[in-house]
């Protein structure tokens, strides 16, 4: 049987030496299938609390290794626990806990919303999987948390900006009350100015929900905002992780050095604004502050959000 509990406290997220290889189509007769190597041998340990990012370039795996501890997709050798269960090779029926516990934020919300549903139904998606039947209180209690009014729940997701819509994907990750929220780039589709807001939204709800996260991104000034620790992934692996402060001000892997040299450049491709500079100013102006890495104790769904002006 490989479903287990840890006796002790268990962590949220422990990922070991875990391998993903994606076989490409035959290409010749003659030559060997070419296979990928996403993941090779990735080893992580995420802290219940603890905001865990992951940053890399294009195709270093980073959105595999999140599929694979969400369980969307199984490593081809290795161990993912999840709040101290395998689940590395449990089928898709026995992964109920899992969808209770952990949920995820993509990139496009668009893509990730029904569009023939309304974001009533979309946002109780999750409750009536768990056999909940009347869930209107919850939808406008989630819609509240995430700064929509109510009015939301009738309409239908192209009816929303881009912003709008990942709130109403927050709010339906949301939903089963889960501990660990998972996202993957999920302010880079967004324009910059409510990239600022939505981020906002994410680092305010993951502190007052006292959640894990694992948040996936390629700027890493974003990461820099929302999270305490880093893991930087280059060609499948991941050759640096430690608190953030430390990896960002002093690099040991010359990968990071790297990543953090491009860094400004990156800057002055947003015009010297980047969406955590903006977040902060947003933050500023609302008379808060940043959240700070202390998780607060676990409350119902909070009365006010920062509100989305677009
Ligand atoms: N289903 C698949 N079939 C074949 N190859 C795949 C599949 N999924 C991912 N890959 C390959 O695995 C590698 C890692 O891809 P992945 O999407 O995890 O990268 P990423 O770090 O998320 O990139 P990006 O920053 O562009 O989102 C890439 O070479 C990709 O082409
Ligand atoms: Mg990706």
């Amino acid at each position: 049987m490989t479903e287990q509990l840890n006796a002790v406290d268990p962590p949220a997220i422990r990922v070991h030496d875990v391998t993903r290889e994606f076989r490409r189509g035959r290409t010749s007769l003659t030559r060997p299938v070419p296979v990928v190597h996403a993941l090779r041998g990735v080893s992580l340990e995420v802290a219940r609390g603890q905001r865990f990012g992951i940053v890399g370039e294009s195709g270093c795996g980073k959105s595999t290794l999140l599929r694979i501890i969400a369980g969307l997709d199984r490593p081809t050798t290795g161990s993912v626990q999840v709040e101290g269960v395998e689940i590395s090779h449990l089928p898709e029926r026995r992964l109920g806990f899992l969808r209770a516990q952990l949920q995820l934020v993509f990139q496009d919300p668009m893509s990730s919303l029904d569009p023939r549903m309304r974001v009533r139904d979309i946002i109780a998606e999750p409750l009536v999987a768990q056999g909940h039947r009347d869930n209107r209180t919850r939808v406008h209690e989630l819609l509240e948390a995430v700064g929509m009014q109510p009015d939301a729940a009738e309409r239908y997701p192209h009816q929303f900006s881009g912003g709008q819509r990942q709130r109403i994907s927050i709010a339906r990750a949301l939903a089963p009350d889960p501990r660990i929220l998972v996202a993957d780039e999920p302010v880079s589709a967004l324009d910059v100015s409510v990239r600022a807001q939505v981020l906002n939204l994410l680092a305010e709800l993951v502190e007052r929900l006292s959640l894990t996260l694992v948040f996936v991104s390629h700027d890493l000034s974003v990461v820099r905002y929302v999270c305490d620790t880093v893991a930087v992934m280059s060609r499948g692996e991941i050759v640096e992780t430690g608190p953030i402060a430390r990896v960002y001000d002093t690099p040991e892997h010359p990968y990071t050095r790297q990543l953090i040299a491009a860094a400004p450049r990156l800057r002055a491709a947003l015009a010297g604004r980047t969406a955590a500079v903006l977040a902060a100013e947003t933050l500023a102006a609302q008379g808060g502050s940043r959240p700070t890495s202390t998780a607060a104790p676990a409350v119902p769904l909070p009365p006010s959000s920062p509100k989305d002006t677009r």
